[in-house]
C-alpha cells in the first residue's frame, strides 16, 4: 500500500502546472522564457500576477495533498517517516515530472506544501525567513535558498523529538534546493540574478 501511495505522490508532484498553464493560457513553453524555470516565480515573471498566483497555489497544494495521502494508510502504518517519503516523492516529481519530459522546476512551492502538511508551525517560520530575505534582497532565489537552509532548524525545533530520518530529510532537502538553484548561484556570483520589481505587468 505504501508503495502505491509513494507512486501517487510522485505523480501528484509531477503535475506540471506552470508548464501547462503557460501552454494552455499563453501558448508558450515557460521553460523557454525568463529564467527557464518551470515554477511559480518564473510564471509570475513571464505570465503575470494571476497566472503566477495560480501556479503557486496549485504547486503548494500538490505538495500538501501528497503528504496527506498518509491518511489512506491504516492508522498503525501512519508515521512521520511515511509522510517524509510522500513529501520527498512529491518534490522529486516536481523536479522530474513524468508528464512533461522530466524537465521540471526547483521545488520550492511544492516543498512549502509538504512542510505545511508536516508541521504548519515550521512552515510559518520558514516562510518568515523567505519574506525577510525577500524584503532585504528582492531576490527570490536567495530567499528560497535561505528558507530551505533554515528548514532543518525549524523542523528539528518544532518536532519535539525529531527522528534521525527527519533530520536526514531536512538536510537532504536543503542540499537538494541548493543543487536545483545552481544556475541561480552562478548568476548571483556574476551579479546577474533577477530582482523582484514592485510594479511589473508582464516581463520579457
Ligand atoms: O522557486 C524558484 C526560485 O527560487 C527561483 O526561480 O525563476 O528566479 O530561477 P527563478
Amino acid at each position: 500500500m505504501i508503495i502505491a501511495l509513494l507512486l501517487i505522490a510522485y505523480f501528484l508532484g509531477s503535475l506540471a502546472w506552470s508548464v501547462w498553464i503557460g501552454r494552455w493560457m499563453f501558448g508558450i513553453d515557460l521553460r523557454e522564457h525568463g529564467s527557464g524555470n518551470a515554477g511559480a516565480t518564473n510564471a509570475f515573471r513571464v505570465l503575470g500576477k494571476q497566472a503566477g498566483t495560480l501556479v503557486l497555489v496549485l504547486d503548494v497544494l500538490k505538495g500538501f495533498a501528497a503528504v496527506k495521502l498518509i491518511h489512506l494508510l491504516p492508522a498503525d502504518q501512519q508515521s512521520v517517516i511515511a509522510m517524509l517519503g510522500l513529501g520527498f516523492l512529491a518534490v522529486f516529481g516536481h523536479l522530474f515530472p513524468i508528464y512533461v519530459g522530466f524537465r521540471g522546476g526547483k521545488g520550492i512551492a511544492t516543498l512549502l506544501g509538504v512542510v505545511i502538511a508536516l508541521h504548519s508551525g515550521a512552515a510559518l517560520l520558514a516562510m518568515g525567513v523567505f519574506v525577510a530575505f525577500l524584503l532585504a534582497t528582492r531576490i527570490v532565489s536567495v530567499s528560497s535558498m535561505a528558507a530551505a537552509l533554515s528548514l532543518p532548524l525549524w523542523l528539528i525545533y518544532r518536532f519535539k523529538e525529531p527522528s534521525e530520518v527527519l533530520i536526514i530529510f531536512s538536510f537532504a532537502i536543503a542540499l537538494l534546493v541548493l543543487i536545483t538553484h545552481r544556475k541561480n548561484i552562478v548568476r548571483l556570483l556574476r551579479g546577474e540574478e533577477n530582482k523582484v520589481k514592485l510594479k511589473r505587468k508582464r516581463a520579457e
